[in-house]
């Protein structure tokens, strides 16, 4: 399918959609601690979304549960909010939280540190969110899709981590997930060509150990074959002429 070009009119209201979400993710990580659970966390992401006159777009998605995409430690995406799920100190986890204002999707997703973590985690980390914005230095009309991917991957491939094949970005509007998809590792095709009005979204799945990942039995949770950690970082961003400009940013 083609990807959908935003008129001046959708790019606003993309823009006030990402805006929301921005503080919504600023929110929701001032919260995180050693103690409360996932379904808490969950709870205030729900809230804050409608207090801000939107609709959770996670919620009931393909029978999805919950508010905000909760995933701990070797758990990748997709993790489901639990009232017996306590973080503790040194994990880390995912969230991944959207919305919908006035018919226009956002998506967006960070991975947080509860307490202290080891060094080994906060690289991890660190080299996931860096990877999004090597990413998106290509991100502009005239460059091709998988430009992105290809930066993505030399990126993240230098620290000897495992990008996640079997999830991708995507593109994003009046429906969470447009065409195209976004793979964060290397493509041998370029992929369609960028043009202003594009709005994508970008997300960087990455495993300290290998790529492969299992999917759960509870139909959503995916995790790490090997167990090691994994962290998100995803951003609803529009294409331009010149730089990309973050929707999902304050
Ligand atoms: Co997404």
């Amino acid at each position: 399918m083609a990807v959908s070009i935003k008129s001046a009119r959708e790019i606003a209201m993309m823009r006030e959609a990402g805006r929301i979400l921005a503080k919504v993710h600023d929110e929701l990580g001032k919260v995180i601690c050693p103690g409360i659970t996932t379904y808490e966390i969950d709870q205030l992401g729900e809230k804050l979304i409608r207090e801000n006159g939107c609709i959770p777009n996670f919620l009931h998605y393909n029978g999805y549960p919950a508010s905000v995409c909760i995933s701990v430690n070797q758990e990748v995406v997709h993790g489901i909010p639990n009232k017996s799920r306590v973080l503790k100190e040194g994990d880390i986890v995912s969230l991944d939280a959207g919305l919908i204002y006035k018919g226009y999707h956002s998506d967006a997703a960070r991975t947080h540190a509860v307490g202290t973590i080891s060094a080994e985690a906060q690289k991890l980390i660190d080299v996931t969110r860096q990877s999004f914005f090597e990413g998106i230095k290509l991100a502009k009309e005239g460059n091709h899709l998988h430009d992105i991917s290809n930066a993505i991957d030399a990126y993240v491939s230098q620290f000897g981590y495992g990008i996640v094949k079997d999830l991708v970005g995507h593109g994003i509007g009046t429906q969470l997930h447009e065409d195209p998809q976004i793979p964060n590792f290397a493509q041998k095709r370029r992929g369609v060509r960028l043009q202003a009005g594009m709005t994508l979204a970008i997300e960087p799945m990455i495993n300290a150990g290998g790529w492969e990942v299992n999917f759960l039995q509870d139909g959503w949770t995916v995790v790490t074959r090997d167990g090691s950690l994994s962290a998100h970082y995803e951003n609803t961003i529009l294409v331009t002429d010149g730089e990309p400009e973050i929707l999902t940013l304050l």
